[in-house]
């Protein structure tokens, strides 16, 4: 909230009291959004709650409070509009708040104090000895966003690698390296090498099907708990997955809190199922053990232990449950997943629901779509890389690189340390078309609209930053502090400065729906008003008092970018 809002919020708890409405009930009702339209206000309030509450119709109670919010030195004017009361501030009053608190990094512009509120994010998590996959990264991307999201906002975030490095898909692997692995081939190229033993495992287990039993046989000997080959075998795949990892993870500015694969929580199933049969749940289908959730509107029972006595990708998910309850207390728990995994995450959050686990009311899955590529006759499926099926993240990262090194060659050949900046932006590039649409959405993958520096893009974003940045360097002049500038000249600014002023409402917005794409289209949107602003307001060269006045204005842009971008992960370059 920003002080404009909460001096607007202080003056509505007035109006409704007023009323004859209890503070404490009117309160959480007061909720000031953008209008749909900025030509009816700066802000809106629709009044569906608080009439209920004060058990009239929207349209008179709108009327009743536009009538109480008589003007002052912030608020402009109060306008009723059916069951909405548009607000408009003063455009002085406006500059001054919006700029100063930014310049002051106070929240939601700068990071927010702690509200003590725990959110644990389960992100990226690739199965290790499988290449990491497209999906990953999408999971990778909006889950590092969804952390800094949340930290901006004060929660207390526990970033989840909840790894695949068990069961079966592991147990394959392991099989197929202890037929046909060796080590030396392993540390050369371990992505690589695992992902071509796998796919050796599946082409010849078409001809010889008895290699899934020897993987089933892995996988007992291996969960036994018995220091053996298998463990073993365990410990060299998965610490050489996570080192190379560690390369896609570094170029994507994403770190983890904690890296607890599904190995992790080997020691907490038995624990986990005493729980689920202690709360009656639990029944034996043909040897095996289920919860059925048909009650819950779900078809297909939750199998938790298979009849050879193993467990399963489902066992695993209910042990990191319980455990993360017991560790951090989450008000939620996030589960960055493809949709592809829906019933799963039904299915999990249905056991701990018919448990009577508390837990289950934090379950939230957040599924994303498909990453999507052209084909040659222009239409679009689902992506595939020329090596297969298997895509290396550090390959698109690289081809990204290099096809922004090539048209830095040809833009701005003189720039400072170039290989830098295209890094910066073409790793940016592939992250902004990931977050910029609603993340259901699938996501389509193409190189000239992501790299379009005049599109709705990373570049575009980031090369807007780049020029307040050269702006700020040629004004041969410090930027002023808010209370010496006079805030009426940048009356002309309206629009940019109603933009700043919606970045609170975005990130709320983001972080309650898990939805980062608010924050992207907030970017693109400021980056737009700061860029058509400047095309007919200039800064360098201007007498003091204005030049001063919108070099604040110019600051504050490149701050709120810098911020915003951040949030999704992305750097924001000083040149390019
Ligand atoms: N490793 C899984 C996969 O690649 C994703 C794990 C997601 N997290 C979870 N707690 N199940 O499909």
């Amino acid at each position: 909230m920003t002080d404009l809002h909460r001096h607007l919020r202080a003056r509505l708890l007035a109006a409704a009291t007023d009323l004859g409405l209890a503070a404490e009930v009117a309160e959480p009702l007061l909720r000031l959004d953008p209008p749909k339209n900025r030509d009816h206000g700066d802000v809106a309030l629709g009044t569906f709650q608080l009439a209920k509450a004060a058990g009239k119709a929207p349209p008179a109670i709108a009327t009743e409070i536009a009538a109480r919010i008589t003007s002052d030195p912030i608020v402009e004017s109060a306008t009723a509009a059916g069951p909405f009361v548009n607000f408009r501030f003063r455009r002085a009053a406006l500059a001054r708040e919006v700029l100063a608190a930014i310049q002051g990094d106070q929240a939601p512009y700068g990071k927010s104090r702690g509200t003590g509120e725990v959110v644990c994010i389960d992100f990226s998590s690739p199965n290790i000895a499988k290449p990491f996959h497209i999906g990953h990264m999408r999971s990778t991307v909006i889950g590092n966003a969804l952390c800094r999201i949340h930290r901006h906002r004060g929660a207390t975030v526990h970033g989840i690698n909840h790894l695949g490095d068990w069961g079966m898909p592991f147990a394959k692997m392991m099989t197929a390296y202890m037929r046909w692995g060796n080590e030396q081939e392993l540390h050369r190229s371990p992505m690589r090498y695992m992902f071509d033993l796998y796919k050796r495992y599946g082409q010849e287990v078409k001809q010889n099907p008895a290699l899934d039993d020897e993987a089933a046989a892995h996988f007992r000997a291996l969960e036994s708990g018995a220091d053996n080959q298998e463990r073993r075998m365990w410990r060299l795949l998965r610490d050489e997955s996570l080192k190379a990892f560690q390369g896609p993870y570094a170029r994507l500015g994403v770190t983890f809190d904690h890296v607890t694969g599904e190995s992790f929580f080997e020691d907490k199933m038995e624990a986990a199922m005493e729980r689920v049969t202690a709360s009656g749940v639990l029944e034996d289908s043909d040897g095996a053990q289920v919860v059925w959730l048909k009650e819950l509107g779900i078809k297909e029972p939750c199998l938790l232990r298979k009849s050879d006595g193993t467990t399963l990708y489902h066992t695993r998910d209910l042990a990191a449950a319980f455990y993360r309850e017991a560790t951090f207390r989450p008000a939620r728990i996030l589960y960055v997943v493809g949709a592809e995994q829906k019933l799963h995450f039904d299915q999990l959050k249905g056991v701990l629901t018919k448990m009577k686990e508390p837990i289950a009311a934090a379950v939230e899955h957040v599924p994303f779509g498909l990453v999507l590529s052209k084909t040659e006759d222009g239409k679009w499926e689902k992506f595939a890389s020329r090596s297969g099926n298997a895509v290396f993240l550090d390959e698109i990262l690289d081809e990204s690189v290099a096809k922004v090194r090539t048209i830095i060659r040809e833009k701005n050949p003189d720039l400072p340390d170039p290989d830098a900046v295209a890094e910066q932006i073409g790793v940016s590039a592939i992250v902004f078309n990931d977050l910029k649409n609603s993340r259901i959405k699938d996501v389509k993958f193409d190189w000239e609209s992501m790299l379009n520096f005049d599109g709705e893009t990373g570049p575009y974003v980031q090369f807007a930053c780049a020029r307040l940045s050269s702006i700020l360097r040629k004004a041969e002049a410090q930027v002023p502090a808010v209370d010496a500038i006079d805030c009426e000249l940048l009356a002309d600014a309206e629009r940019v400065l109603l933009t700043m002023m919606d970045f609170g409402t975005a990130v709320q917005r983001a972080a309650e729906q898990s939805e980062p794409s608010h924050v992207t289209g907030h970017v693109i949107a400021l980056a737009g008003e700061i860029h058509s602003y400047l095309r007919d307001h200039y800064v360098v060269g201007q007498e003091p008092k204005i030049r001063d006045a919108r070099l604040v204005l110019v600051d504050a842009a490149r701050r709120l970018l810098t911020t915003g971008l951040g949030l999704l992960g992305i750097p924001a370059p000083e040149r390019m």
